[in-house]
C-alpha cells in the first residue's frame, strides 16, 4: 500500500482540509497515513500564510524534504493550503521539486493534478476558485470518535484591513442546508454525538429552504434548530462566529436550543474602538460587549473565548490598556492571541508601524499572562462540581485513564476500570472535577456513574 505523509499549518479548516486530501486520494487508491516522510510515496504540505512565520515555516520544511525528492525522484510533494493559494506558480519557482500546487477550494482535484503531472512530466498548479464544486466533489466524511467537525461554509467576505482569508480561501459560500443535514444525521448514525460546525465565519451560512430555489432563506440559528433535531447528536459546537453577524436570533437560540454547548469563540481582536475601526471590523467596543450581555443574559455561565491582534499599526499604549480593560470586563475563559505581522497586499501593510517589537511582545505576554489567570481562575470554581463529559479515549499521558471534553471544551482526565473503557468511549458521563491543572482537568468518575 501507498503510503501519504501530511503536514498541517494553520486553522482548524485546514485540519478539516488535510482531513478531506487524505479521503480524496484514499477514493481513488489504497494509502496509509504515516508520520514519517522519508517512508512517503506522497508528502502533502497544507500550508497557512496568516503570519509571516508560518509562511516562512513551509518553506523551511519544503527545503528538508528536497532530499527526499533527489534520492526518490518517483515520490509526489505538493502544496496545499493558503501559501499555496497566494503564491501559486511561485512556489514552483522557489521550490522547482515540489511536483502540485493547489489551493483550499482545489484540493479535491488532488488526484487529477498527481496525475496529470506524472504523464507530463510537468509540475501542476490549480489555486482557483471553482464557486461551491468543492462541497459537491468531497468525499462524505469519516470519523474516528465521538465528536466530528462539519464544514458548513468556506471563504470570507469581511476583509478586515490586516488578513489574507478573503484572498487565500475566496467569498464566503455556504454549504447546501440538505448536504449539511445529510452529513451530520450519517455522523449520528454512525455513533458521534457532538458536533462542531466549522467555517471562517460560521454565522454568515445562509440557505435557501427549498432545493428548487423557493426563495426562502434560513439563517445560521435556523441551521442550529434544524442540527438540535438530529436524533443522536447532543452537543453542538461551532467555530469561528463574527461579532457583527450575532444576530439577536442567533443569541436567542443560546436560550432555546440546550443541545447548543455553553461555549463560544467569538474573536474580538482590540478592545479599542480606534484600532477596530483601523481593522474594519465592523463593530464598536460597546456593541461588542452588548453582544456578550444578551448572550450571558440567554445563557447564564456561558464560557467566551477569543482572539486578539496585539500591536496594530498605530496601535497605542492606551489603546492596549483598553484592551486589557475589555478582557477584565468579559472575563474571557482563553484566547488565541499574536503579534500583528504585515501580510504584503493587506492594506493594514501600508500603514505606519513605527512601535517597536520589544514594546508589541511585552504587551503579549502581559496579555497572555491575564487570560491564562482568568482561564485558571474558571477552572478552579470548577472543582467540586459535576460535568458532563463527552468521553473522546484513552488520555494521552496514561492509557489506564479516559479523557474527554466539557461543555465548556476542557479537557479532563479520569481513571476508569479498564474494563469499562470500551463501554465508556463515546458516551456522555458524569465526572467531578478534582483538581484544576493549567491546561486540564482531573476528575473522577460520578457515583452513579461507578454504580453503572
Ligand atoms: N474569521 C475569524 C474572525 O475574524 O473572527 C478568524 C480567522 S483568522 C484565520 C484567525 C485569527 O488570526 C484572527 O482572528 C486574528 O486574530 C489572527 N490574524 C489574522 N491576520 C493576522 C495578522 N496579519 N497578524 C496577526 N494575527 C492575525
Ligand atoms: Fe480574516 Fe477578518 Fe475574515 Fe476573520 S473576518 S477571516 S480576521 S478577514
Ligand atoms: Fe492560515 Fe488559511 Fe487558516 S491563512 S489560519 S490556514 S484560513
Amino acid at each position: 500500500m501507498k503510503k501519504l505523509y501530511i503536514r498541517t499549518f494553520g486553522c482548524q479548516m485546514n485540519e478539516y482540509d488535510s482531513g478531506k486530501m487524505a479521503d480524496v486520494l484514499g477514493a481513488c487508491e489504497a494509502y496509509q497515513r504515516t508520520d514519517r516522510p522519508e517512508e512517503a510515496d506522497v508528502i502533502l504540505f497544507n500550508t497557512c500564510s496568516v503570519r509571516e512565520k508560518a509562511q516562512e515555516r513551509v518553506f523551511h520544511d519544503l527545503g528538508r524534504v528536497r532530499a527526499l525528492k533527489a534520492a526518490r525522484p518517483e515520490i509526489i510533494v505538493g502544496v496545499g493550503g493558503c501559501v499555496a493559494s497566494q503564491e501559486g506558480e511561485a512556489i514552483v519557482k522557489r521550490a522547482p521539486y515540489v511536483d502540485v500546487v493547489f489551493g483550499p477550494q482545489t484540493l479535491h482535484r488532488l488526484p487529477q493534478l498527481i496525475a496529470r503531472r506524472k504523464e507530463s512530466g510537468r509540475p501542476q498548479v490549480d489555486v482557483s476558485f471553482p464557486a461551491d464544486e468543492k462541497f459537491d466533489a468531497l468525499p462524505s466524511a469519516r470519523e474516528d470518535g465521538a465528536a466530528a467537525f462539519v464544514s458548513i461554509m468556506e471563504g470570507c467576505s469581511k476583509y478586515c484591513t490586516y488578513c489574507v482569508v478573503p484572498f487565500t480561501r475566496g467569498e464566503e459560500i455556504s454549504r447546501p442546508l440538505e448536504d449539511v443535514l445529510a452529513e451530520i444525521s450519517a455522523l449520528a448514525a454512525r455513533g458521534v454525538r457532538e458536533v462542531t460546525l466549522l467555517g471562517q465565519n460560521v454565522n454568515a451560512w445562509r440557505g435557501a429552504l427549498e432545493k428548487d430555489g423557493g426563495g426562502e432563506v434560513g439563517d445560521f440559528a435556523f441551521l442550529l434548530e434544524c442540527v438540535q433535531a438530529v436524533a443522536g447528536i447532543e452537543r453542538i459546537r461551532f467555530t469561528s462566529s463574527h461579532p457583527r453577524e450575532m444576530t439577536p436570533r442567533l443569541i436567542e437560540a443560546f436560550a432555546r436550543l440546550p443541545k447548543l454547548a455553553p461555549q463560544l469563540h467569538l474573536p474580538v481582536q482590540s478592545g479599542s474602538g480606534r484600532v477596530l475601526a483601523a481593522m474594519k471590523r465592523g463593530y464598536t467596543v460597546l456593541e461588542y460587549k452588548s453582544v456578550v450581555r444578551r448572550l450571558r443574559a440567554a445563557r447564564p455561565g456561558l464560557s467566551l473565548s477569543t482572539d486578539f491582534i496585539v500591536g496594530f499599526p498605530g496601535e497605542s499604549e492606551a489603546d492596549f490598556e483598553k484592551t486589557m480593560q475589555l478582557i477584565d470586563e468579559v472575563g474571557f475563559d482563553g484566547a488565541f492571541s499574536f503579534v500583528y505581522s504585515a501580510r504584503p497586499g493587506t492594506p493594514a501593510a501600508d500603514m505606519e508601524d513605527p512601535l517597536p517589537q520589544e514594546t508589541k511582545l511585552a504587551w503579549l505576554a502581559r496579555l497572555q499572562t491575564r487570560i491564562d489567570e482568568q482561564a485558571q481562575e474558571i477552572s478552579r470554581a470548577m472543582v467540586g462540581g459535576i460535568e458532563r463529559v463527552l468521553v473522546e479515549g484513552p488520555a494521552k499521558k496514561n492509557e489506564a485513564e479516559l479523557s474527554g471534553r466539557t461543555a465548556n471544551n476542557r479537557v479532563v482526565n479520569f481513571p476508569a476500570p479498564p474494563h469499562a473503557h470500551a463501554r465508556l468511549i463515546g458516551q456522555f458521563v458524569d465526572v467531578e472535577i478534582v483538581t484544576a491543572m493549567p491546561h486540564s482537568l482531573r476528575g473522577k468518575l460520578a457515583l452513579k456513574e461507578e454504580r453503572a
